[in-house]
């Protein structure tokens, strides 16, 4: 999914620079991701906190119900 359209950056992109240890705003200087109008900021930052090296699976977690069975769960409750 292209998450930048100004730059045409994918989440792809940004998801393996973050998963390489970057930052966002290591990630901002090396793609250019919401340097031109900002509306991507939120959502790309959104995929580098997922896919930090600190918290490899964080979209990843089974249901703790055991009525429902084990489900994969594609969000982190708040
Ligand atoms: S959509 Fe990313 S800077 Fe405009």
């Amino acid at each position: 999914m292209i998450v930048c359209i100004c730059r045409r950056i994918s989440d792809r992109d940004i998801a393996r620079h973050a998963r390489a240890g970057m930052g966002f705003d290591e990630i901002q200087f090396e793609l250019g991701v919401a340097t031109q109008c900002g509306q991507c900021e939120a959502c790309a930052r959104d995929v580098v906190s997922q896919c930090s090296p600190s918290c490899p699976v964080a979209n990843i977690q089974l249901a703790d119900n055991p009525s429902v069975g084990k489900q994969w769960q594609t969000s982190i409750p708040v």
